[in-house]
C-alpha cells in the first residue's frame, strides 16, 4: 500500500521526491490523476478555496466525505489522503472513528493537525489499520488562537520544539508529514532527522515532497496568493476572457447553435 509507513520510509530512503495537490472535485481529481503528481490531498482548505469561508476552523466532517467522494470518482492512480477537520480529533477514540469514515469514503489516509499531543490520536487510528500524516508548524484549524498564519521555527526553543513534534508523530505511526511555514533551517533539520517524508508548503526546498493548493498552482484564485507559491498558469485569466466572449457573442447574437 502506497501511502504506508515502511512504504513511505522506503520512497524516502531511495531519494525520491513527492508532489503532491489539494482537489476537492471530480475534474480536478482527473486531471491531477492523469498528470505525474504523486499524490492528491482532500485538504479542509477547501473550505476557505471551495466554500468561501474565512478560514478552515468551520469544516465538518460531512463537508469533506462530500468532497473525499467526488475525488475517488475521478482518481484511481494517486493515493488520496483526506483532512481531519476542525473538532474531528477531540479525543483519540473521536479522531479513529472520523479517520474510518473519510477511510470508508474512498480515502487511502488521513492528516491531522497537530504536535506531539496527538501522538496518541496518531497511535489510535494506525491501531485501527488506517494510514496517518502528520502536520506540523503553522497550523490553520488554529488560526485564531494563532492571530494569523505565521512562520514557526525561528527560534532554538521553537525549532526543538518542531523536531521533538516530528519524532513523536514518527514513533506513533505516522507516514508522512506536512511541514506549512516553517523556516527552511528547521524544516532541513527535520527532514535530515525523520525516516518519514516531509512535504513542505512555505517551508523551503530542503523538504522530501511539497504541497500546493491546486487552485493557487494554476491562478484560479486570483483575489489571493500566498507569498511562496510560484503559480504555473492563469487560469482565472483565461476564464475571465471565456464568460466575457460568451457574453460579447449572445448581445451581437451571432453564438446560435442551430
Ligand atoms: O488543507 C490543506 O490544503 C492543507 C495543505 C495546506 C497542506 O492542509
Amino acid at each position: 500500500m502506497h501511502l504506508a509507513p515502511e512504504a513511505c520510509k522506503a520512497i524516502k530512503a531511495r531519494g525520491q521526491r513527492l508532489s503532491v495537490l489539494t482537489a476537492y472535485d471530480y475534474p480536478t481529481a482527473r486531471l491531477i490523476d492523469e498528470s505525474e503528481v504523486d499524490w492528491i490531498l482532500v485538504g479542509d482548505s477547501l473550505g476557505m478555496v471551495i466554500l468561501g469561508m474565512p478560514d478552515t476552523t468551520s469544516v465538518t466532517m460531512e463537508h469533506m466525505l462530500h468532497h473525499v467522494e467526488a475525488v475517488t470518482r475521478g482518481a484511481h492512480r494517486c493515493p488520496i489522503i483526506a483532512d481531519l477537520p476542525a473538532g474531528s480529533c477531540a479525543t483519540p477514540k473521536l479522531a479513529k472513528q472520523n479517520a474510518q469514515r473519510l477511510i470508508q469514503a474512498g480515502a487511502h489516509a488521513v492528516k491531522l493537525e497537530g504536535g506531539a499531543e496527538v501522538a496518541p490520536h496518531v497511535s489510535e487510528i494506525r491501531a485501527a489499520g488506517i494510514n496517518v500524516l502528520g502536520h506540523i508548524g503553522m497550523l490553520p484549524q488554529r488560526v485564531r488562537e494563532e492571530g494569523g498564519y505565521r512562520v514557526k521555527g525561528r527560534t532554538a526553543d521553537d525549532s526543538a520544539r518542531l523536531l521533538n513534534d516530528a519524532e513523536r508523530l514518527t514513533a506513533a505511526g505516522i507516514s508522512a508529514v506536512v511541514l506549512e511555514l516553517v523556516t527552511a533551517e528547521t524544516s532541513a533539520s527535520i527532514t535530515r532527522s525523520t525516516p518519514v517524508p516531509t512535504i513542505g508548503i512555505g517551508s523551503g526546498s530542503e523538504c522530501d515532497g511539497q504541497v500546493l493548493v491546486f487552485h493557487d498552482l494554476v491562478g484560479a484564485l486570483p483575489w489571493f496568493r500566498p507569498r511562496f507559491v510560484q503559480p504555473e498558469a492563469d487560469v482565472a485569466t483565461l476564464i475571465r476572457k471565456a464568460l466575457n466572449a460568451f457574453h460579447q457573442r449572445t448581445v451581437r447574437r451571432d453564438s446560435e447553435q442551430t
